[in-house]
């Protein structure tokens, strides 16, 4: 009997981090011309992702030992190389929009301590208590890989975004990310239902991983709408993102909302959102990715 599980189709890729490097001095500040909104919230990823991929790879760290699957061991480890070049890449960007008058610094410090210090490791002792806060933590992630991976998925179809004339260089790193993403999307909840995969567990942490994302993101877009030098009024409202939904250059509600009763359901795979030939097709296309294969051989 395969120990595939269950509804998961064998297109199985072997994740390896890409090696790559984006240059920031041609970019805008506002990289989606004419629309600091758009730009700024999808700017967030840099503020949320430095700190919270890292989280990532330092809790993944901690759970290599308890993998008894071979090939799921194999796609942690792939996970962890290039969760760690996300992180990398993101955090590239903040000198940038620093020169540009923009310093995240007081947010970033925020965000900071709530990986390294709220869900960081706690004195606990050896034995239950440590291992159900690991297990917390795991299950954490595959909530927070499920919106990953339906971002990843957005950026790669968003082709409002090129018809509107977004900065290139942006737009190949939110979707060499965003392929990756979906490319390694199966592997946190595979993990989590490897160790764990309690569904009580699955929706308590979905609903605690769903109200940070949403506190820590419209928080981090009013942070950059207020601290732009080149806006006076700069609000930031729900009814704008609604309105990108509509049009294409952020996602739209309706979607984001119905992502929602499918990680609950209990039939949920991740291998049945987004598709891996897109993600695959895009890293071959790349031109970050491209520099990276040819540096790397
Ligand atoms: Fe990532
Ligand atoms: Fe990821």
């Amino acid at each position: 009997m395969s120990n595939k599980p269950e509804g998961r189709p064998d297109e199985r890729v072997t994740l390896k981090a890409r090696k790559v490097s984006f240059s920031w001095e041609g970019t805008p500040l506002h990289w989606v011309p004419g629309d600091p909104f758009a730009t700024h919230t999808i700017n967030v990823l840099h503020l949320l992702l430095p700190a919270g991929e890292r989280w990532f790879v330092h809790v993944y760290r901690q759970v290599l030992p308890y993998i008894r699957d071979e090939r799921l061991r194999e796609d942690v480890i792939g996970f962890i190389g290039q969760e760690a070049m996300h992180s990398q890449a993101h955090d590239e960007v903040l000198p940038h929009l620093r020169e540009q008058g923009l310093d995240p610094t007081p947010y970033t410090a925020q965000v900071d301590w709530f990986f390294e210090k709220l869900l960081g490791d706690r004195t606990l002792p050896p034995g239950r208590a440590r291992r159900w806060w690991l297990m917390e933590r795991v299950a954490l992630i595959a909530a927070i890989e499920h919106y990953t991976a339906f971002l990843g998925d957005w950026v790669l179809n968003a082709e409002e975004l090129d018809r509107r004339g977004a900065d290139p260089t942006m737009l190949d790193l939110l979707r060499w990310h965003g392929a990756e993403e979906v490319e390694h999307r199966s592997v946190a909840f595979d993990l989590f239902t490897h160790l764990d995969g309690g569904y009580r567990r699955r929706v308590r942490t979905w609903a605690t991983a769903f109200a940070a994302l949403v506190f820590l993101w419209q928080r981090g877009t009013r942070f950059f709408m207020e601290n732009d030098p080149t806006l006076t009024d700069g609000r930031a409202s729900f009814k704008d993102f609604y309105v990108r939904g509509r049009r294409g250059t952020l996602p739209a509600t309706g979607d984001l909302l119905r992502s929602v009763p499918r990680y609950l359901s209990r039939a949920y795979h991740p291998s049945r959102e987004g598709s891996t030939e897109q993600a695959v097709a895009y890293l071959a296309s790349s031109p970050a990715a491209l520099a990276a294969e040819e540096g790397a051989s």
